[in-house]
């Protein structure tokens, strides 16, 4: 079977596989760590393997090569992209700057390295109101997620969070109107959110939180019924991992097309070959991880 002959060569090649919550489920069967983006980051750097593995999209791959660049770093399927990451490049990023001279810059974990070699700390869905609080600032720039930036604005009364107009597709899929239809269905049920969607779901959800935010509530609520308004895999490992609760996807498209990309073959195939691995330029990847180290020290 495939799924042995990965397990059986991740312990030959010293190899660790990491998985983001929106993969294919059958992934978690192969993975050593799944999580969300602040999660995998961290093991990334805790690993001792020589080889990782990263099924989720390219950032999150390239961001394991940052903190780890001794390490081989493979991406199961290289067409795994985030839309949302692809939205800011340095020229973007520096007509954004000028605009606002000497405003500590953000930048969503969602972003390239070159992004993040120009900016002052990263941050995760997980992580966001801690880390621009942590930069005691007036102001600050926020990059790329307008919404994930403007949620963040609506837990801090003392810092102006100017945003870029970045956004995951995925996530906007959802509308206000889907959340007061599925209140009206599944009465008394609770509505959990990722911060990448609309304003005005945030504002309807009982609970707005990461991928694990979300997962964690569900699992230690004492509610039974749950709508969940972000990516299926979240829906699909809480059915997996409360099969006495139940667990509504908001609408069937919310999915991240990219995120599925990744399967076992292409997992085995990477792993056997070597192939599929990230490099980075050296004197941005020096850049870039000062953003991704000052984020996991803030996080600690
Ligand atoms: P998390 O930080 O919750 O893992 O989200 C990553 C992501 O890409 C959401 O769309
Ligand atoms: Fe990017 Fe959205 Fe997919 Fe997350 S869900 S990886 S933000 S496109």
């Amino acid at each position: 079977m495939l799924k042995d002959k990965i397990l059986e060569l991740k312990k030959q090649k010293n190899a660790v596989i990491l998985g983001h919550c929106y993969q294919n489920l059958e992934i978690d069967e192969v993975a050593d760590y799944v999580g969300d983006s602040l999660y995998l980051s961290q093991m990334a750097a805790k690993t001792d393997a020589e080889i990782i593995v990263f099924a989720g999209v390219y950032f999150m791959a390239q961001t394991a090569k940052l903190i780890s660049p001794d390490k081989k770093v493979l991406l199961p399927n290289m067409q795994s992209g985030c839309l949302m990451a692809d939205m800011v490049d340095l020229e973007q990023l520096r007509e954004f700057k000028s605009k606002n001279k000497k405003v500590p810059v953000v930048c969503y974990i969602n972003s390239t390295a070159e992004v993040k070699s120009e900016c002052d700390i990263c941050c995760t869905s997980s992580n966001a109101v801690k880390i621009v609080e942590s930069l005691n600032s007036d102001e600050i720039l926020f990059l790329p997620d307008t919404y994930l930036g403007t949620w963040v604005q609506t837990k801090l009364n003392n810092v102006k969070v100017i945003t870029y107009p970045g956004f995951c597709p995925t996530h906007l899929r959802i509308e206000a109107k889907d959340v007061v239809e599925a209140r009206k269905k599944y009465n008394g049920a609770k509505v959990l959110a990722h911060p990448e969607c609309h304003k005005e779901v945030c504002e309807l959800a009982d609970y707005v939180g990461s991928t694990t935010g979300i997962m964690n509530y569900a699992k230690e609520s004492s509610d039974k019924t749950f709508v969940i308004a972000t990516e299926k895999g979240v829906v699909e490992r809480l059915k997996r991992d409360c099969p006495e609760k139940e667990f509504i996807l908001i609408k069937d498209n919310v999915v991240c097309p990219n995120m599925k990309r990744n399967s076992l073959e292409d997992i085995y195939h990477v792993l056997l070959n070597e192939t599929n691995e990230i490099t980075i330029d050296k004197e941005i990847a020096e850049k870039a991880v000062c953003c991704i180290n000052k984020m996991l020290e803030v996080s600690k």
